[in-house]
């Protein structure tokens, strides 16, 4: 089953940032914007995990969690991956208390729970807002978001996610962890 580690944020700071694309959303050629219900910041990306490796990285990711106190964030600064430039993954940053330590831990929970598809890019914390199939200079929507600047909140819950991926992709949470406790 494919699983990632992710942060969901209140639905109220959500509400901000659709608030805030809203004017943008289908209007921007080649970029497809995500259902809101799949809005997430992934922590660690596993792959595709064996159904025995899963009860060790529930294990795994629940000590993760107690060691790691809530975080005080706020959504700040759009971008894309590569880059604005040439923009494959449209984004809204994170800025705060940095998250990666407790991306670390996630991803060292999955590599020693055997999830050898863990991905070990450079993490970079970000909540995917629209996806473009070929490159796509997004310079003109991020230069007409500058200056968004979302409420603060506190990332108190890690959750496992199960992904059925398809036409139409579908999150399912399998487990959640409070953080520091
Ligand atoms: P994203 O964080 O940029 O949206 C489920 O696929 C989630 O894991 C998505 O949020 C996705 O990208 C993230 N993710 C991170 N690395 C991935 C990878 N190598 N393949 C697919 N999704 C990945």
């Amino acid at each position: 089953m494919r699983l990632f580690a992710a942060l969901l944020p209140p639905e109220p700071v959500l509400d901000e940032i659709s608030h805030a694309i809203a004017p943008h959303v289908g209007q921007v050629p080649g970029l497809r914007w995500p259902d809101r219900a799949t809005w997430h910041i992934t922590l660690a990306f596993y792959g595709d995990v064996p159904d025995h490796v899963l009860p060790d990285l529930e294990v795994r990711l629940a000590r993760a969690a107690g060691r790691h106190d809530p975080l005080d964030v706020s959504f700040a600064g759009f971008g894309a991956f590569a880059s604005v430039r040439r923009a494959r993954v449209f984004w809204i940053g994170v800025a705060g208390d940095p998250m990666n330590r407790l991306a670390d831990s996630a991803r060292a929970a999955g590599r020693r729970a055997g999830a050898v598809q863990t991905d070990e890019k450079r993490f970079h914390p970000h909540l995917t807002l629209g996806r473009a199939k070929s490159e796509t200079d997004l310079r003109p929507l991020v230069e007409s978001l500058a200056g968004f600047q979302g409420s603060p909140w506190r990332a108190e819950e890690v959750r496992l996610v199960r992904s059925y991926p398809g036409a139409q992709v579908r999150y399912e949470t399998l487990r959640a962890w409070t953080l520091g406790r």
